[in-house]
């Protein structure tokens, strides 16, 4: 069994962050979001991994390397002709995946459990695939499988205006070298995408096997804002941290619940973290209240400043003074300031294509 990890696209969901950061590596709980996907791949003994990146891409080999932190052999796979979908992404990867079944992992999809039982099954069962299905409320966002009384997969619909139930197909299949025999037959859809749900109902009307297996632990695709906030709270809360104090807390700080905190860093003054929460290496925080479902990147100074359940990147500058930022999402090295330190007053903004400000 081998891997094939996508960390392409364009994230645009998550502009202005994904501008200057692949959306792959937005840090939940401090730690790039791809990496889970590494760790569960390693987890489930798999040692071939490839990586579907943008053309051009250096910023997820320099994140990820060769793999061999996780045990992995990690090798990449430029994704040239633009993003057409995920069944142009199967193509492209065919001259290297061979002739071996692979896991088919969306590098955006986060799990808390593990994925060796899907592996274990789909080897048991012989399926020429295994679909991973999940509860969703919303299940118009997503490719719908439609299930026969018997239990059967009758068909997977992308997008659906009428789903016909209630399971979204996550991003994480599992397939034999047979799914190939699909590509030739799809056409573009309404998105002018290669769908990979196209593959599926072809394989189903071509008489291939095709199981699946509920996700019953929390499953997430994470391509809003919102998305990865609850990711991060999640990770914050069950995995993760590992609540250790490496930095200085001086006296008078309170620290409540699962609080942890980098190498280098000093939380001094009138201070509050109530955890869930991660602080970086080298920041600052001082006369604050941070937290719960808050993670801080490195390297941040964060002063006078209530901060909840937000992700703020590494190298911010935050003193919100009296103003509490909450649900937020904040890019690397930004800058927020009392406005009552520059003249005239009002809200003076300094921010980029597609930003979202709520005053
Ligand atoms: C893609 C697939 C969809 C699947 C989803 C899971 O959707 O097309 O079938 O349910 O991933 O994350 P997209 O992210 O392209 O909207």
């Amino acid at each position: 069994m081998q891997a094939l990890l996508t960390a392409g696209g364009h994230g645009t969901r998550l502009r202005p962050i994904t501008y200057t950061l692949n959306k792959h590596l937005i840090p939940l709980a401090n730690k790039p979001m791809i990496f889970y996907a590494l760790e569960k791949i390693a987890e489930a003994n798999i040692k071939d991994v490839f990586i579907n990146v943008n053309p051009g891409d250096k910023e997820i080999f320099q994140a990820v390397g060769n793999g061999k932190r996780w045990g992995l052999n990690v090798k990449y796979i430029e994704q040239t002709g633009g993003p057409k979908g995920l069944a142009h992404i199967l193509k492209i990867a065919q001259p290297y995946l061979g002739d071996e079944s692979f896991i088919f992992y969306l590098g955006d999809n986060l799990i808390f459990s593990s994925i060796n039982k899907f592996v274990e099954k789909f080897e048991r069962e012989k399926y020429h695939s295994l679909l991973t299905l999940s509860k969703v409320k919303d299940p118009q966002r997503f490719g719908v499988p439609e299930i026969s009384k018997d239990g059967k997969i009758l068909r997977v619909e992308e997008k659906p205006k009428n789903p016909k139930s209630n399971f979204a197909v996550t991003g994480i299949y599992i397939y034999s070298p047979e799914v190939f025999r699909a590509l030739e037959h799809i056409k573009p859809s309404f998105r002018g995408e290669l769908e990979i749900s196209d593959v599926h109902t072809w394989l189903i009307n071509n008489g291939y096997n095709i199981g699946y297996e509920e996700i019953t632990g929390w499953w997430k695709d994470t391509g809003r804002p919102e998305d990865l906030l609850e990711g991060n709270d999640l990770l914050l809360r069950y995995s993760g941290p590992n609540g250790k104090i490496e930095g200085k807390v001086e006296r008078g700080v309170i620290l409540d619940g699962k609080v942890t905190i980098g190498k280098g860093s000093k939380v001094f003054g009138k201070t509050i973290i109530k955890g869930p929460a991660i602080i970086g290496k080298n920041c600052q925080i001082k006369n604050s209240f941070i937290g719960p479902n808050t993670s801080i990147g490195d390297n941040a100074r964060i002063s006078e400043s209530e901060i909840e359940r937000s992700i703020i990147l590494a190298n911010s500058f935050i003193k919100s003074a009296g103003k509490k930022i909450t649900n937020s999402l904040i890019g690397e090295g930004a800058r927020i300031i009392p406005n009552f330190e520059s003249l005239p007053s009002g809200h003076r903004l300094i921010i980029g294509k597609d930003s979202q400000i709520e005053l």
